[in-house]
Protein backbone atom coordinates (compact mmCIF):
# COMPACT_ATOMS: atom_id res chain seq x y z
CA UNK A 1 0.00 0.00 0.00
CA UNK A 2 1.26 3.44 -0.84
CA UNK A 3 2.45 4.69 2.58
CA UNK A 4 -0.69 6.52 4.79
CA UNK A 5 -0.73 10.04 3.85
CA UNK A 6 -0.99 10.95 7.64
CA UNK A 7 0.44 11.02 10.86
CA UNK A 8 -0.36 7.97 13.11
CA UNK A 9 -3.24 8.61 15.59
CA UNK A 10 -3.37 6.46 18.60
CA UNK A 11 -6.17 6.50 20.57
CA UNK A 12 -5.01 7.90 24.54
CA UNK A 13 -4.81 6.13 27.52
CA UNK A 14 -3.75 8.70 30.00
CA UNK A 15 -5.78 11.58 31.23
CA UNK A 16 -4.26 15.12 29.43
CA UNK A 17 -2.11 16.44 32.16
CA UNK A 18 -0.28 12.96 32.37
CA UNK A 19 0.10 12.71 28.26
CA UNK A 20 3.21 14.07 26.79
CA UNK A 21 3.40 15.70 23.54
CA UNK A 22 4.47 19.24 22.37
CA UNK A 23 1.17 20.23 21.80
CA UNK A 24 -2.48 19.56 23.68
CA UNK A 25 -5.37 20.48 21.57
CA UNK A 26 -8.82 21.32 23.36
CA UNK A 27 -11.80 22.19 21.32
CA UNK A 28 -13.93 24.78 23.15
CA UNK A 29 -17.47 25.07 22.91
CA UNK A 30 -18.19 28.66 23.14
CA UNK A 31 -17.95 31.29 26.28
CA UNK A 32 -16.41 30.45 29.74
CA UNK A 33 -20.13 30.23 30.73
CA UNK A 34 -21.20 27.34 28.30
CA UNK A 35 -18.02 25.74 28.49
CA UNK A 36 -15.99 26.43 31.69
CA UNK A 37 -13.05 23.90 31.40
CA UNK A 38 -14.22 22.35 34.19
CA UNK A 39 -13.25 18.29 33.04
CA UNK A 40 -9.27 20.08 32.84
CA UNK A 41 -9.18 21.09 36.67
CA UNK A 42 -5.43 23.25 36.72
CA UNK A 43 -4.81 23.73 33.00
CA UNK A 44 -5.79 27.28 33.62
CA UNK A 45 -3.69 27.93 36.61
CA UNK A 46 -0.64 25.79 35.05
CA UNK A 47 -1.32 28.50 32.84
CA UNK A 48 -0.76 31.13 34.59
CA UNK A 49 -4.52 32.30 34.70
CA UNK A 50 -3.62 33.36 30.88
CA UNK A 51 -7.07 31.45 29.79
CA UNK A 52 -9.17 33.27 32.27
CA UNK A 53 -7.83 36.76 31.16
CA UNK A 54 -7.92 35.91 27.78
CA UNK A 55 -11.61 34.38 27.55
CA UNK A 56 -12.76 37.56 29.74
CA UNK A 57 -11.08 40.44 28.00
CA UNK A 58 -12.61 38.88 24.21
CA UNK A 59 -9.20 38.34 23.16
CA UNK A 60 -10.41 34.53 22.77
CA UNK A 61 -14.19 34.23 22.03
CA UNK A 62 -13.87 30.65 21.40
CA UNK A 63 -15.23 31.24 17.50
CA UNK A 64 -15.18 28.55 14.94
CA UNK A 65 -11.89 27.69 14.11
CA UNK A 66 -10.72 30.39 16.48
CA UNK A 67 -7.00 29.48 17.93
CA UNK A 68 -5.15 30.38 21.44
CA UNK A 69 -1.72 29.55 21.54
CA UNK A 70 -0.57 29.02 25.93
CA UNK A 71 2.64 27.85 27.10
CA UNK A 72 2.31 25.73 30.36
CA UNK A 73 5.00 26.13 33.41
CA UNK A 74 3.75 23.48 35.33
CA UNK A 75 5.28 20.65 37.08
CA UNK A 76 2.38 18.31 36.54
CA UNK A 77 1.37 18.92 32.47
CA UNK A 78 3.45 17.00 30.63
CA UNK A 79 3.07 19.09 27.49
CA UNK A 80 4.24 22.45 27.32
CA UNK A 81 1.73 23.99 24.96
CA UNK A 82 -1.66 24.09 24.81
CA UNK A 83 -4.11 25.31 21.79
CA UNK A 84 -7.55 25.87 22.39
CA UNK A 85 -9.68 25.46 18.92
CA UNK A 86 -13.43 27.30 19.08
CA UNK A 87 -16.05 24.54 18.34
CA UNK A 88 -18.98 26.56 19.17
CA UNK A 89 -22.37 24.71 18.63
CA UNK A 90 -23.87 25.59 15.35
CA UNK A 91 -26.83 28.49 15.87
CA UNK A 92 -27.93 28.54 12.29
CA UNK A 93 -30.36 25.42 12.85
CA UNK A 94 -29.41 23.92 10.03
CA UNK A 95 -30.37 20.24 10.49
CA UNK A 96 -27.87 19.00 7.98
CA UNK A 97 -23.98 17.57 7.61
CA UNK A 98 -21.33 20.07 9.79
CA UNK A 99 -23.95 20.92 11.98
CA UNK A 100 -23.36 18.20 14.33
CA UNK A 101 -21.35 17.78 17.76
CA UNK A 102 -19.06 15.13 15.80
CA UNK A 103 -18.75 17.84 12.80
CA UNK A 104 -17.45 20.41 15.18
CA UNK A 105 -14.88 18.24 16.56
CA UNK A 106 -13.83 17.20 13.30
CA UNK A 107 -13.63 20.84 12.19
CA UNK A 108 -11.59 21.74 15.35
CA UNK A 109 -9.45 18.42 15.03
CA UNK A 110 -8.63 19.61 11.30
CA UNK A 111 -7.22 22.96 12.84
CA UNK A 112 -5.14 21.67 15.43
CA UNK A 113 -3.87 19.21 12.53
CA UNK A 114 -3.01 21.95 10.35
CA UNK A 115 -1.80 24.06 13.24
CA UNK A 116 0.67 21.18 14.53
CA UNK A 117 2.15 20.50 10.66
CA UNK A 118 2.86 24.61 10.12
CA UNK A 119 4.47 24.71 13.36
CA UNK A 120 6.67 21.23 13.05
CA UNK A 121 4.72 20.07 15.91
CA UNK A 122 5.00 16.31 15.91
CA UNK A 123 3.42 15.13 18.98
CA UNK A 124 -0.16 16.06 19.20
CA UNK A 125 -2.43 15.22 21.89
CA UNK A 126 -6.55 16.13 21.01
CA UNK A 127 -8.96 16.00 23.64
CA UNK A 128 -12.07 14.92 22.88
CA UNK A 129 -14.52 16.67 24.32
CA UNK A 130 -18.61 17.50 24.21
CA UNK A 131 -21.52 15.96 24.22
CA UNK A 132 -22.36 13.05 22.06
CA UNK A 133 -21.74 9.46 21.16
CA UNK A 134 -17.96 9.11 22.18
CA UNK A 135 -16.87 7.06 19.50
CA UNK A 136 -18.21 8.90 17.22
CA UNK A 137 -16.51 11.77 18.66
CA UNK A 138 -13.01 10.19 18.60
CA UNK A 139 -13.64 8.76 15.00
CA UNK A 140 -14.46 12.51 13.91
CA UNK A 141 -11.73 13.56 15.51
CA UNK A 142 -8.92 11.19 14.01
CA UNK A 143 -10.39 12.33 10.66
CA UNK A 144 -10.15 15.60 11.22
CA UNK A 145 -6.56 15.62 12.72
CA UNK A 146 -5.67 13.07 9.16
CA UNK A 147 -6.88 15.69 6.83
CA UNK A 148 -5.78 19.06 8.38
CA UNK A 149 -2.15 17.86 8.78
CA UNK A 150 -2.05 16.99 4.90
CA UNK A 151 -0.34 19.30 2.77
CA UNK A 152 1.17 18.51 -0.67
CA UNK A 153 5.07 19.11 -0.73
CA UNK A 154 6.10 16.42 -3.22
CA UNK A 155 6.82 19.26 -5.52
CA UNK A 156 8.30 21.50 -3.18
CA UNK A 157 12.26 20.69 -3.62
CA UNK A 158 12.73 22.73 -0.33
CA UNK A 159 10.10 21.78 2.09
CA UNK A 160 10.64 18.10 0.77
CA UNK A 161 8.34 15.04 0.33
CA UNK A 162 7.98 14.86 4.45
CA UNK A 163 4.49 13.62 3.96
CA UNK A 164 5.58 11.18 1.89
CA UNK A 165 8.91 10.25 4.25
CA UNK A 166 9.97 7.05 5.85
CA UNK A 167 7.77 6.05 8.65
CA UNK A 168 9.90 6.83 10.99
CA UNK A 169 9.85 10.63 10.21
CA UNK A 170 5.42 10.68 10.30
CA UNK A 171 4.15 12.84 13.54
CA UNK A 172 1.86 11.00 16.27
CA UNK A 173 -1.07 12.14 17.08
CA UNK A 174 -3.17 10.90 20.47
CA UNK A 175 -6.71 11.50 20.67
CA UNK A 176 -7.67 10.86 24.69
CA UNK A 177 -10.69 11.34 26.49
CA UNK A 178 -10.67 14.45 28.92
CA UNK A 179 -11.42 11.45 31.75
CA UNK A 180 -8.18 9.86 30.62
CA UNK A 181 -10.84 6.75 30.17
CA UNK A 182 -8.68 4.29 27.33
CA UNK A 183 -11.03 1.81 25.74
CA UNK A 184 -11.10 -1.00 23.06
CA UNK A 185 -14.33 1.28 21.69
CA UNK A 186 -12.05 4.49 21.44
CA UNK A 187 -9.17 2.09 20.10
CA UNK A 188 -11.62 0.92 16.86
CA UNK A 189 -12.93 4.33 15.93
CA UNK A 190 -9.83 5.82 16.06
CA UNK A 191 -8.77 2.76 13.43
CA UNK A 192 -11.72 3.90 11.62
CA UNK A 193 -10.99 8.18 11.19
CA UNK A 194 -6.95 7.51 10.06
CA UNK A 195 -8.42 4.98 7.36
CA UNK A 196 -11.22 7.52 6.11
CA UNK A 197 -8.87 10.65 6.33
CA UNK A 198 -5.55 8.48 4.66
CA UNK A 199 -8.42 7.45 2.04
CA UNK A 200 -9.39 11.19 1.73
CA UNK A 201 -5.53 12.16 1.43
CA UNK A 202 -5.46 9.48 -1.73
CA UNK A 203 -7.97 11.23 -3.43
CA UNK A 204 -6.72 14.36 -2.61
CA UNK A 205 -3.21 13.88 -3.55
CA UNK A 206 -4.23 12.35 -6.92
CA UNK A 207 -6.45 15.04 -7.64
CA UNK A 208 -4.01 17.57 -6.79
CA UNK A 209 -1.61 15.43 -9.15
CA UNK A 210 -0.60 17.62 -12.56
CA UNK A 211 -2.07 16.17 -15.86
CA UNK A 212 1.52 15.94 -17.63
CA UNK A 213 2.21 13.34 -14.59
CA UNK A 214 -1.46 11.60 -13.87
CA UNK A 215 -1.72 10.58 -17.63
CA UNK A 216 -5.15 8.39 -17.92
CA UNK A 217 -2.80 5.50 -17.56
CA UNK A 218 -1.13 6.90 -14.88
CA UNK A 219 -4.12 7.44 -12.84
CA UNK A 220 -5.16 3.85 -13.39
CA UNK A 221 -1.67 2.77 -12.28
CA UNK A 222 -1.83 4.76 -8.95
CA UNK A 223 -5.49 3.87 -8.27
CA UNK A 224 -4.57 0.09 -8.78
CA UNK A 225 -1.51 0.95 -6.20
CA UNK A 226 -3.52 2.37 -3.79
CA UNK A 227 -6.62 -0.12 -3.53
CA UNK A 228 -4.77 -3.46 -4.03
CA UNK A 229 -3.05 -3.41 -0.57
CA UNK A 230 -6.33 -3.25 0.88
CA UNK A 231 -7.69 -6.46 -0.80
CA UNK A 232 -10.03 -4.63 -3.58
CA UNK A 233 -9.42 -6.57 -7.31
CA UNK A 234 -8.75 -4.56 -10.12
CA UNK A 235 -9.09 -4.62 -13.74
CA UNK A 236 -7.90 -2.30 -16.14
CA UNK A 237 -9.31 -1.93 -19.63
CA UNK A 238 -7.40 -0.52 -22.46
CA UNK A 239 -7.96 1.42 -25.41
CA UNK A 240 -8.71 -2.34 -27.34
CA UNK A 241 -10.90 -3.42 -24.49
CA UNK A 242 -13.12 -0.21 -24.37
CA UNK A 243 -13.64 -1.04 -28.45
CA UNK A 244 -14.12 -4.40 -27.97
CA UNK A 245 -17.15 -3.06 -25.93
CA UNK A 246 -18.50 -0.35 -28.16
CA UNK A 247 -17.63 2.27 -25.54
CA UNK A 248 -17.96 5.10 -28.21
CA UNK A 249 -19.19 7.95 -25.80
CA UNK A 250 -15.57 7.30 -23.94
CA UNK A 251 -13.40 6.53 -26.87
CA UNK A 252 -15.28 9.41 -28.68
CA UNK A 253 -13.93 11.57 -25.81
CA UNK A 254 -10.65 10.39 -25.94
CA UNK A 255 -9.92 10.55 -29.74
CA UNK A 256 -8.31 14.12 -29.57
CA UNK A 257 -5.88 12.92 -27.26
CA UNK A 258 -2.69 11.27 -27.83
CA UNK A 259 -3.11 9.60 -24.21
CA UNK A 260 -5.17 6.71 -24.60
CA UNK A 261 -8.42 6.30 -22.76
CA UNK A 262 -8.44 3.07 -19.83
CA UNK A 263 -11.99 1.99 -17.69
CA UNK A 264 -10.34 1.05 -14.40
CA UNK A 265 -13.02 -1.53 -12.49
CA UNK A 266 -12.48 -2.09 -8.96
CA UNK A 267 -14.22 -5.15 -7.54
CA UNK A 268 -14.83 -5.85 -3.09
CA UNK A 269 -16.12 -8.94 -2.49
CA UNK A 270 -16.62 -10.08 1.26
CA UNK A 271 -16.43 -14.25 0.87
CA UNK A 272 -19.87 -14.93 2.14
CA UNK A 273 -21.75 -11.83 0.84
CA UNK A 274 -24.70 -12.00 -1.27
CA UNK A 275 -24.57 -11.80 -4.79
CA UNK A 276 -27.35 -8.58 -4.64
CA UNK A 277 -26.95 -6.17 -3.11
CA UNK A 278 -24.19 -4.76 -5.40
CA UNK A 279 -23.32 -0.79 -4.98
CA UNK A 280 -21.63 0.46 -8.10
CA UNK A 281 -19.64 3.83 -7.51
CA UNK A 282 -18.85 5.28 -11.25
CA UNK A 283 -16.65 8.79 -11.06
CA UNK A 284 -15.54 11.04 -13.53
CA UNK A 285 -12.15 10.55 -14.52
CA UNK A 286 -11.07 13.26 -17.06
CA UNK A 287 -7.58 14.22 -16.34
CA UNK A 288 -7.48 16.82 -17.85
CA UNK A 289 -10.60 19.16 -19.87
CA UNK A 290 -9.38 21.50 -21.82
CA UNK A 291 -13.11 21.82 -23.31
CA UNK A 292 -11.88 20.13 -26.46
CA UNK A 293 -12.89 22.22 -29.69
CA UNK A 294 -15.24 24.02 -27.70
CA UNK A 295 -12.03 24.99 -25.85
CA UNK A 296 -12.50 26.99 -21.83
CA UNK A 297 -11.26 30.18 -21.58
CA UNK A 298 -8.11 30.32 -20.25
CA UNK A 299 -8.64 32.01 -16.94
CA UNK A 300 -8.65 29.30 -14.16
CA UNK A 301 -8.01 26.35 -16.33
CA UNK A 302 -5.28 24.61 -14.66
CA UNK A 303 -8.10 23.74 -12.25
CA UNK A 304 -9.03 21.22 -14.94
CA UNK A 305 -6.33 19.04 -13.64
CA UNK A 306 -8.81 17.64 -11.20
CA UNK A 307 -11.72 17.05 -13.26
CA UNK A 308 -10.94 13.15 -12.34
CA UNK A 309 -12.05 14.09 -8.76
CA UNK A 310 -14.81 12.38 -8.60
CA UNK A 311 -13.24 9.62 -9.65
CA UNK A 312 -9.77 9.94 -7.82
CA UNK A 313 -13.13 9.92 -4.55
CA UNK A 314 -14.16 6.63 -6.00
CA UNK A 315 -10.94 5.37 -5.65
CA UNK A 316 -10.12 6.91 -1.88
CA UNK A 317 -13.62 5.03 -0.90
CA UNK A 318 -12.71 1.98 -2.39
CA UNK A 319 -9.13 2.31 -0.28
CA UNK A 320 -11.41 2.88 2.60
CA UNK A 321 -13.97 0.04 1.79
CA UNK A 322 -11.45 -2.34 1.36
CA UNK A 323 -10.00 -1.33 4.51
CA UNK A 324 -12.52 -1.36 7.12
CA UNK A 325 -14.48 -3.66 5.17
CA UNK A 326 -18.38 -3.77 5.00
CA UNK A 327 -21.27 -6.84 4.38
CA UNK A 328 -21.79 -5.99 1.37
CA UNK A 329 -20.14 -6.37 -2.53
CA UNK A 330 -19.33 -2.76 -4.44
CA UNK A 331 -18.27 -2.19 -7.87
CA UNK A 332 -16.02 1.18 -8.51
CA UNK A 333 -15.77 2.04 -12.53
CA UNK A 334 -13.96 4.70 -13.22
CA UNK A 335 -13.83 5.82 -17.33
CA UNK A 336 -10.45 7.86 -17.51
CA UNK A 337 -9.23 9.77 -20.01
CA UNK A 338 -8.24 13.63 -21.19
CA UNK A 339 -10.67 15.76 -22.84
CA UNK A 340 -8.19 17.65 -25.44
CA UNK A 341 -8.66 19.61 -28.76
CA UNK A 342 -7.07 18.65 -32.10
CA UNK A 343 -6.91 17.34 -35.77
CA UNK A 344 -8.54 13.92 -34.43
CA UNK A 345 -11.10 15.49 -31.60
CA UNK A 346 -14.50 15.03 -31.83
CA UNK A 347 -16.38 18.06 -33.71
CA UNK A 348 -19.85 20.14 -32.23
CA UNK A 349 -22.46 18.28 -34.54
CA UNK A 350 -20.70 14.70 -34.33
CA UNK A 351 -23.06 11.99 -33.17
CA UNK A 352 -21.38 9.12 -31.10
CA UNK A 353 -22.65 5.69 -29.74
CA UNK A 354 -22.42 4.87 -26.72
CA UNK A 355 -22.01 1.18 -25.48
CA UNK A 356 -25.73 0.94 -24.37
CA UNK A 357 -26.57 1.73 -28.22
CA UNK A 358 -27.85 5.39 -27.20
CA UNK A 359 -26.79 7.65 -29.88
CA UNK A 360 -25.61 11.48 -28.92
CA UNK A 361 -25.22 14.33 -30.77
CA UNK A 362 -22.41 16.27 -29.52
CA UNK A 363 -23.33 20.11 -29.38
CA UNK A 364 -20.25 21.09 -27.09
CA UNK A 365 -16.65 19.05 -26.65
CA UNK A 366 -16.94 21.01 -23.18
CA UNK A 367 -19.75 18.37 -21.71
CA UNK A 368 -17.43 15.76 -22.10
CA UNK A 369 -17.81 14.35 -18.28
CA UNK A 370 -21.88 13.00 -18.95
CA UNK A 371 -20.63 11.34 -21.88
CA UNK A 372 -17.69 8.99 -20.65
CA UNK A 373 -20.08 8.67 -17.49
CA UNK A 374 -22.78 7.17 -19.87
CA UNK A 375 -20.43 4.26 -21.02
CA UNK A 376 -19.44 3.66 -17.37
CA UNK A 377 -22.56 3.82 -15.80
CA UNK A 378 -23.79 1.22 -18.16
CA UNK A 379 -20.57 -0.75 -17.59
CA UNK A 380 -21.42 -0.87 -13.81
CA UNK A 381 -25.26 -2.09 -14.84
CA UNK A 382 -23.46 -4.93 -16.92
CA UNK A 383 -21.56 -6.12 -14.30
CA UNK A 384 -24.95 -6.90 -12.13
CA UNK A 385 -24.51 -3.08 -10.19
CA UNK A 386 -28.33 -3.10 -8.51
CA UNK A 387 -27.88 0.35 -6.66
CA UNK A 388 -25.91 3.17 -8.41
CA UNK A 389 -23.85 6.38 -7.28
CA UNK A 390 -21.84 8.42 -9.50
CA UNK A 391 -19.49 11.16 -8.57
CA UNK A 392 -18.21 13.97 -10.34
CA UNK A 393 -17.11 17.13 -11.13
CA UNK A 394 -19.88 17.95 -13.84
CA UNK A 395 -21.19 21.45 -14.30
CA UNK A 396 -20.19 25.28 -13.84
CA UNK A 397 -23.76 25.24 -13.60
CA UNK A 398 -23.83 23.50 -9.79
CA UNK A 399 -20.95 25.83 -8.60
CA UNK A 400 -23.48 28.77 -9.56
CA UNK A 401 -26.27 27.27 -7.81
CA UNK A 402 -24.41 25.96 -4.59
CA UNK A 403 -21.62 27.06 -4.30
CA UNK A 404 -18.46 25.77 -2.45
CA UNK A 405 -21.37 25.10 0.57
CA UNK A 406 -22.42 21.63 -0.59
CA UNK A 407 -22.48 19.00 -3.44
CA UNK A 408 -25.67 19.14 -5.37
CA UNK A 409 -27.61 15.55 -4.90
CA UNK A 410 -29.96 14.01 -7.78
CA UNK A 411 -31.33 10.82 -7.74
CA UNK A 412 -33.95 8.67 -8.31
CA UNK A 413 -36.22 6.91 -6.18
CA UNK A 414 -36.88 8.77 -3.24
CA UNK A 415 -35.64 6.42 -0.78
CA UNK A 416 -32.54 6.11 -2.96
CA UNK A 417 -31.22 10.05 -2.92
CA UNK A 418 -32.43 9.50 1.02
CA UNK A 419 -30.11 6.80 1.87
CA UNK A 420 -27.23 8.82 0.14
CA UNK A 421 -28.24 11.75 1.83
CA UNK A 422 -28.07 9.74 5.19
CA UNK A 423 -24.82 8.66 4.57
CA UNK A 424 -23.12 12.30 3.83
CA UNK A 425 -24.45 13.27 7.02
CA UNK A 426 -23.45 10.58 8.83
CA UNK A 427 -19.80 11.54 7.27
CA UNK A 428 -20.17 15.00 8.08
CA UNK A 429 -20.20 16.38 4.15
CA UNK A 430 -22.52 18.56 2.92
CA UNK A 431 -25.06 17.49 0.16
CA UNK A 432 -28.12 19.34 -1.27
CA UNK A 433 -31.17 17.54 -2.91
CA UNK A 434 -31.67 19.32 -6.52
CA UNK A 435 -34.82 18.08 -9.13
CA UNK A 436 -34.94 15.78 -12.13
CA UNK A 437 -37.97 17.53 -13.65
CA UNK A 438 -39.17 15.61 -17.01
CA UNK A 439 -38.60 19.25 -18.63
CA UNK A 440 -35.00 18.44 -18.34
CA UNK A 441 -34.90 15.61 -20.86
CA UNK A 442 -36.72 17.39 -23.34
CA UNK A 443 -34.12 20.06 -23.30
CA UNK A 444 -31.90 17.22 -24.16
CA UNK A 445 -34.29 15.98 -27.05
CA UNK A 446 -32.35 15.62 -30.69
CA UNK A 447 -33.57 16.32 -34.34
CA UNK A 448 -30.66 13.77 -35.49
CA UNK A 449 -29.71 11.57 -32.42
CA UNK A 450 -31.49 10.44 -29.65
CA UNK A 451 -29.98 12.79 -26.77
CA UNK A 452 -28.00 15.95 -27.49
CA UNK A 453 -25.07 16.36 -24.55
CA UNK A 454 -26.32 19.76 -23.58
CA UNK A 455 -29.62 21.65 -23.23
CA UNK A 456 -28.79 24.98 -23.23
CA UNK A 457 -28.39 27.97 -20.39
CA UNK A 458 -31.21 26.65 -18.51
CA UNK A 459 -30.95 24.84 -15.66
CA UNK A 460 -27.55 23.16 -16.80
CA UNK A 461 -26.53 21.20 -13.40
CA UNK A 462 -30.51 19.66 -13.88
CA UNK A 463 -30.10 18.78 -17.69
CA UNK A 464 -26.34 17.33 -17.16
CA UNK A 465 -27.70 14.68 -14.19
CA UNK A 466 -31.11 14.40 -16.51
CA UNK A 467 -28.34 13.29 -19.24
CA UNK A 468 -27.00 10.80 -16.79
CA UNK A 469 -30.38 9.14 -16.20
CA UNK A 470 -31.07 7.78 -19.52
CA UNK A 471 -28.35 5.66 -18.96
CA UNK A 472 -29.50 3.97 -15.64
CA UNK A 473 -31.87 1.82 -17.36
CA UNK A 474 -34.76 2.37 -14.24
CA UNK A 475 -32.11 1.50 -11.15
CA UNK A 476 -31.68 3.17 -8.60
CA UNK A 477 -29.30 5.74 -8.88
CA UNK A 478 -27.78 8.95 -7.48
CA UNK A 479 -25.65 11.72 -8.96
CA UNK A 480 -23.67 13.71 -6.79
CA UNK A 481 -21.83 16.80 -8.54
CA UNK A 482 -18.86 17.95 -6.75
CA UNK A 483 -17.30 20.86 -9.43
CA UNK A 484 -18.03 23.46 -6.08
CA UNK A 485 -16.52 21.46 -3.57
CA UNK A 486 -14.02 19.30 -4.73
CA UNK A 487 -11.25 21.73 -5.26
CA UNK A 488 -10.46 24.86 -3.00
CA UNK A 489 -8.83 27.59 -4.58
CA UNK A 490 -7.24 28.89 -1.12
CA UNK A 491 -5.64 27.11 2.10
CA UNK A 492 -8.46 27.53 4.88
CA UNK A 493 -8.09 27.01 8.59
CA UNK A 494 -8.45 23.81 8.29
CA UNK A 495 -7.37 22.77 5.23
CA UNK A 496 -4.61 23.07 2.62
CA UNK A 497 -5.33 24.73 -0.77
CA UNK A 498 -6.29 22.16 -3.61
CA UNK A 499 -8.41 18.95 -3.75
CA UNK A 500 -10.74 18.41 -0.83
CA UNK A 501 -11.04 14.79 -1.26
CA UNK A 502 -15.14 15.46 -0.99
CA UNK A 503 -17.37 11.92 -1.15
CA UNK A 504 -14.94 9.88 -0.07
CA UNK A 505 -16.25 9.32 3.87
CA UNK A 506 -19.70 9.77 2.30
CA UNK A 507 -19.51 6.90 -0.84
CA UNK A 508 -17.76 4.77 2.08
CA UNK A 509 -20.32 5.38 4.58
CA UNK A 510 -22.66 4.40 2.26
CA UNK A 511 -21.55 0.84 1.49
CA UNK A 512 -20.48 0.22 5.27
CA UNK A 513 -23.16 -1.66 7.14
CA UNK A 514 -24.00 0.85 9.83
CA UNK A 515 -26.82 2.73 7.12
CA UNK A 516 -30.04 1.23 6.11
CA UNK A 517 -30.65 1.67 2.17
CA UNK A 518 -34.13 1.36 2.69
CA UNK A 519 -36.56 4.52 3.74
N1 LIG B 1 -15.41 19.93 -15.94
C1 LIG B 1 -16.41 20.84 -16.34
C2 LIG B 1 -17.26 21.36 -15.18
C3 LIG B 1 -16.57 22.19 -14.14
C4 LIG B 1 -16.64 23.57 -14.21
C5 LIG B 1 -15.95 21.62 -13.06
C6 LIG B 1 -16.05 24.33 -13.23
C7 LIG B 1 -15.35 22.39 -12.08
C8 LIG B 1 -15.41 23.75 -12.16
C9 LIG B 1 -17.35 20.19 -17.36
O1 LIG B 1 -16.81 19.21 -18.16
C10 LIG B 1 -17.84 21.28 -18.24
O2 LIG B 1 -17.03 21.86 -18.89
N2 LIG B 1 -19.14 21.54 -18.25
C11 LIG B 1 -19.70 22.56 -19.03
C12 LIG B 1 -20.99 22.07 -19.60
C13 LIG B 1 -21.58 23.00 -20.63
C14 LIG B 1 -20.73 22.98 -21.89
C15 LIG B 1 -22.98 22.55 -20.93
C16 LIG B 1 -19.96 23.76 -18.12
O3 LIG B 1 -20.36 23.57 -16.97
O4 LIG B 1 -19.70 24.88 -18.55
ZN1 LIG C 1 -15.86 20.00 -19.91
ZN1 LIG D 1 -15.14 18.23 -17.35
Amino acid sequence: MSPPLAPKIIAGVTPPVATEADLLAIPIGGDSDSDPLDDLPGLDAAAGGTIARARASGEFCGKRHETFVVHLQSDTWRTSRVVLVGAPADTTGTADANAGETDRLRDAAAVAGRLADARRFRRVAFVCRGPGDEPSLAQAAAEGLVIGSYRDTRYKTETGRSLDGPEEGRSVCTVLQSDGRPGDALADAVRRGMALGDATNVARRLANEPSNILTPRAFAEQAVEAVEPTGIRTEVLDERAITDLGMGLLLGVAQGSREPPRLLVMRYDPPGAPEAPLLGLIGKGVTFDSGGISIKPAGGMEWMKSDMAGGAAVVGAMRAIGQLGAGRRVIGVVPMTENMPGGRAIRPGDILTGASGTTVEVINTDAEGRLILGDAIWYARQQGATHLVDVATLTGACVVALGDAASGLFGRPETWSAAVRRAAVRAGEAVWPMPLYKAYREQLRSEMADLMNVGGRAAGACTAASFLEAFTDGLPWAHLDVAGTAWHEKARDDAAAGATGVMVRTLAALASDEGSWEA
